[in-house]
This record gives structure tokens, sequence and C-alpha cells, in this order.
């Protein structure tokens, strides 16, 4: 199965979702100082058991939601450096609106001073309205890899690593026949924004990792309340890692906000992955 064509329940809620975003986004950005509970992030580990790359870093963000670059941003780029790491993967939902555009490259031109940046779009980046083509024309010019249903191979240690970004999953944008065919010592990721690409995946697709985001976590984590608001597209999967017999997803819980400017018991995210030749298990940092 490649791309899947939208249902009109799925298309209703995203219509909502797009009406209802940007006047929220445009309102909350008047009153920058009103964002509660997104100052302090949590920097999560992931291990990842795989000798080629074994001694290789990679930082993953998601959910920037950046239309206003906030003192917070420089706090995590400050993070990110820390970090060390030999790639940095940001998988969508960069903005909610076209005025964001200088703000987010802002910052991911601070990223990319850092190491290679691979971005890919969520469904906000396409609520704004901005074309692909200016996501892709200022990717170009910042230096920064802007995967849109296409796949990179670049060596890694005595391997490659094939890096795969889809467009979004939760507008079934997302189309794997740009996934790129088993290889020896070949390690693949795929960036995807939505959960939901793991339903979509076959047993017969090579994807060692895949990396996501959208859930915010649930955004609000109420105590003895389970979590209520889960856009479409997580499929109940609300974050850390999800496996199925052939394949490996994490959700982290971006950096952002969604409709309100506040998380709840529920704090934005810096996941590390770290190639190692060694079993072990996802684990707090
Ligand atoms: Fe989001």
């Amino acid at each position: 199965m490649t791309r899947r064509t939208m249902s009109w329940p799925d298309r209703v809620r995203a219509f909502i979702g797009s009406c209802l975003s940007e006047p929220l986004y445009r309102l909350f950005s008047l009153v920058p100082h009103w964002e509660i509970g997104l100052g302090q992030h949590e920097v999560t580990q992931i291990t990842q058991t795989y000798g080629p790359l074994a001694g290789r870093r990679a930082v993953h963000l998601s959910d920037l939601h950046l239309d206003r670059y906030q003192p917070r941003h420089d706090l995590i780029v400050e993070a990110v450096d820390e970090l060390s790491p030999d790639w940095i993967f940001i998988t969508g939902d960069l903005l909610n609106v076209p005025e964001g555009l200088p703000h987010l490259f802002r910052f991911l031109a601070r990223l990319r001073e850092l190491a290679p940046v691979f971005i890919t779009l969520g469904n906000h980046d396409h609520y704004s309205g901005v074309p692909v083509s200016q996501y892709a024309d200022l990717s170009d010019r910042h230096k920064i890899t802007l995967l849109v249903n296409q796949t990179i191979v670049i060596p890694a240690g005595v391997g490659e690593l094939a890096i795969t970004g889809v467009d979004d999953p939760s507008l079934h944008r997302a189309d794997l026949t740009c996934l790129p065919p088993p290889a020896n010592r070949r390690f693949t990721l795929l960036l995807a924004h939505a959960p939901s690409i793991l339903d979509q995946l076959e047993e017969n697709h090579a994807v060692d990792l895949i990396l996501c985001g959208h859930s915010h976590g649930g955004q609000w984590q109420v105590p003895w309340i389970p979590t209520f608001w889960l856009p479409p597209g997580c499929n109940g999967r609300i974050a850390g890692t999800h496996e199925t017999s052939r394949h490996r997803l994490y959700i982290n819980r971006g950096l952002g906000w969604s409709f309100l400017p506040f998380r709840y018991r529920c704090r934005p995210e810096i996941a590390v992955i770290d190639w190692t030749n060694e079993q072990a298990e996802v684990k707090a940092a």
C-alpha cells in the first residue's frame, strides 16, 4: 500500500482543525508570555542496536509550532549543542501561520550550525497555506534537507543511513513508494509526522526505526483522567515506543502547543538516539 485516500470523516476533522488552529494561534501569539508548561523540556534517550552505525548520535525534535521565536528556543538550541549530535531530525508541524517563517528558519539555521538538519511536514504546515515549494526554497537557502516523500542515503560509520521523509500521514499525503530497498549495512530511518504511518507500513517495508510526533503526548495529562486530546492520525498512540512484529516507532511529545498555549504534566521533549552494538531499552535520561 502506498498513498491512501482520505475518508470523509477525516476530511471533516482536518477541515475543522485547520479552521480553528489559525485564528487561535494568531490570538495567542499576541500574548506570548501566556505560555504555560513549555519552558522546561525533558531529554529522552533511545538506544538503537546496529553495529555499523555504533557511536553515532541523532537528536529528534517535533511539533515546533514556531510562529514566534521565544527565549525557550535558545534553551533548546543550547541543549541540542550539548548533546553533540551527528544529525538532527524534525518531524513536522514546524509552524502555524506564514508569518512564522522567518522565526522558524532563524531556529533551524541555528540548529544547522550544530549538525545537518532533516525536516518533513505535518498537518499544520499545510493548514498554514505555505506552499511546499516555499518550504523547499527556504530549506535550500539555509542548507536544510526537506524530505517530502523522498529518500536520501548518506555514508555513516562502516555502513550507511537511509533517511526517508514522508508527507503527513494524518492528511493521507504519505507515499511509501519512496522507501529504498533493503541493502547490506544500511539502516533505514523513516521520518513521518503522524503515528498512523505504522498502520500504513507492510511487512516487506524495510524500515528499522520510525520517528514521528503529532500527539503532543496528549498535551494535558490530568491525574486519574485518561488522555482526552489526541488529534486524528494518532490511532490511539500517545507517546514513546510502539512496536509491531517488524517495525519500531517512536512518538516524540514535541516542543510546541496546539489550540491552547499550555501543557499540563506533559513536558516538551528532545529525544536522543544513540546507535550501539549492545542491546538496551528506551529509558529516560
Ligand atoms: Fe503538532
